[in-house]
């Protein structure tokens, strides 16, 4: 087995990086989430929800296209923290970002099942109940057979090649963008603005839980830090990559919050496909349908991202020496990670298997918000030892206020998810450091 590393290929650009944003970010939490959110959480006050949690993301992502312009490798928070404050706290930022990245891919796969179990039930060659979800056998359910055999198929197509599997990517996104345009265009048509009345019918508090849970839609913009090692120009293209993602998916997200709850009075929109439900409610059959297609389709665009951002991050993290050296093997021919990115597929497929929908978004936002805000504190700390990043590359402005205004809000998010979730964190976080000390102890007596 060969253990040499080879460079990954540099054959990304702005608009490649944009698509790589947009492919991961829009997906399950539009598609699938927001009829929850708006029905139980916040109604139609949802668009601030949307509005909160994205000035969130957008000052998190601030810090994100600092750290990744003036450190353009490979590994995301795992390698920024590593220049910041070293190995112990680096592990902890990666080990974390692994967790986010599996879980919103476990997340992503889980909730493309619903769909597709949906619509073979509804056709009448639905799989034995037993496959049909997560492992659950009071209700009959062991595990979730296509959300496990669509991350395996997506597995061995982001292992060919990255490009080939990101042109893929940027297909689907175009697909993505119509349908959600379509709907936007047409919906408007049917709005009924007394239905946005109350639009908070469950208080402020109501629209703070919806954004703690719909922070999850804004997830994936990272994996354009990610994909650094293979950026033509990293220093202009990431920030710009990371700006319009961020931007172009929360404006998006009011657009289609506003008409879904204009045209469906917000407590009947507690559904598994509530845009096309929208639709269906005005007696827009065929353009349902036609959406109903296109958000299964591209549900897959989010897990190819995802995916990729991960199998890159297990790469990293093998290269630096915190994970298993096997996983630091690139492709001579593909100048793909291949090995880490069949962990990390196999991994996410056990995950998607066996864990419900819910489970997995929850706990998927809190090691986020926990990673963002260690690299909002970074940027402070990286600024008092090195000063301002040199001529022509990004900085944050308004540093420290603005990170520690990221740091307090993500903290109001986090303190609004469930007691359930801060133990799985907690979990999470013990496995986390038993790893990092066995692995400090095997390399101390090796050497
Ligand atoms: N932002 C991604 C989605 O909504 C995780 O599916």
């Amino acid at each position: 087995m060969s253990m040499e590393s080879i460079p990954l290929k540099k054959n990304l650009g702005t608009l490649d990086l944009v698509l790589l944003g947009l492919g991961a970010v829009i997906g399950t939490g539009i598609f699938v989430v927001t009829g929850t959110a708006a029905a139980n959480y916040a109604g139609p006050g949802l668009i601030f929800s949307f509005i909160l949690a994205g000035f969130v993301i957008f000052l998190m992502g601030l810090c994100y296209a600092e750290l990744a312009s003036r450190y353009p490798v490979v590994g995301g928070p795992y390698a920024y923290m590593l220049q910041i404050a070293g190995r112990r706290l680096a592990w902890v930022a990666g080990w974390f970002t692994i967790w986010e990245y599996l879980l919103a891919s476990a997340s992503v796969a889980s909730g493309w099942s619903g769909y597709v179990n949906g619509f073979l039930n509804g056709m009448g060659v639905g799989l034995p109940l037993v496959f049909q979800a997560s492992f659950n056998p009071e209700q009959g359910t062991f595990v979730d057979l296509i959300a496990v055999s669509m991350t395996l198929l997506v597995t061995w197509l982001v292992s060919f090649e990255a490009k080939k599997a990101l042109r893929l990517n940027n297909f689907m996104f175009f697909i993505k963008f119509g349908i959600i345009t379509l709907f936007i265009v047409v919906g408007i048509f049917f709005v009924e603005p007394s239905n946005w009345q109350p639009m908070f019918p469950y208080g402020f508090n109501g629209v703070a839980s919806g954004a703690a849970l719909l922070f999850f839609a804004f997830l994936g913009f990272d994996a354009i830090s990610m994909a650094a090692e293979e950026v033509k120009n990293p220093q202009k293209s990431l920030p710009l990559g990371i700006f319009f993602a961020i931007g172009i998916s929360a404006l998006l997200y009011i657009l289609v919050t506003l008409v879904l709850t204009g045209i469906v009075p917000f407590g009947e929109l507690d559904v598994k496909d509530p845009v096309a439900f929208a639709l269906r409610y005005v007696d827009q059959h065929v353009l349902a349908s036609i959406i109903s297609v296109g958000a299964i389709m591209t549900l897959l665009t989010v897990l190819i991202a995802m995916l990729y951002g991960l199998a890159r991050l297990l790469y990293a993290m093998s290269k630096g020496g915190l994970l298993p050296s096997y996983m630091n093997h690139v492709n001579k021919t593909t100048g793909v990670p291949t090995k880490a990115t069949w962990t990390a597929g196999i991994i996410t497929s056990i995950f998607t298997g066996l864990v419900p929908l819910q489970q997995l978004a929850e706990v998927t936002n809190i090691v986020t918000l926990i990673v963002m805000m260690m690299l909002a504190i970074g940027i402070i700390v990286i600024r008092k030892r090195e000063g301002n990043p040199k001529d022509g590359k990004f900085y944050v402005p308004f540093v420290p206020t603005l990170p520690i205004v990221a740091v307090v809000f993500s903290l109001y998010l986090i303190f609004q998810l469930s007691l359930l979730t801060w133990i799985l964190f907690f979990v999470i976080s013990v496995i986390g450091f038993i790893i990092y000390y066995y692995n400090e102890n095997k390399a101390r007596l090796d050497s």
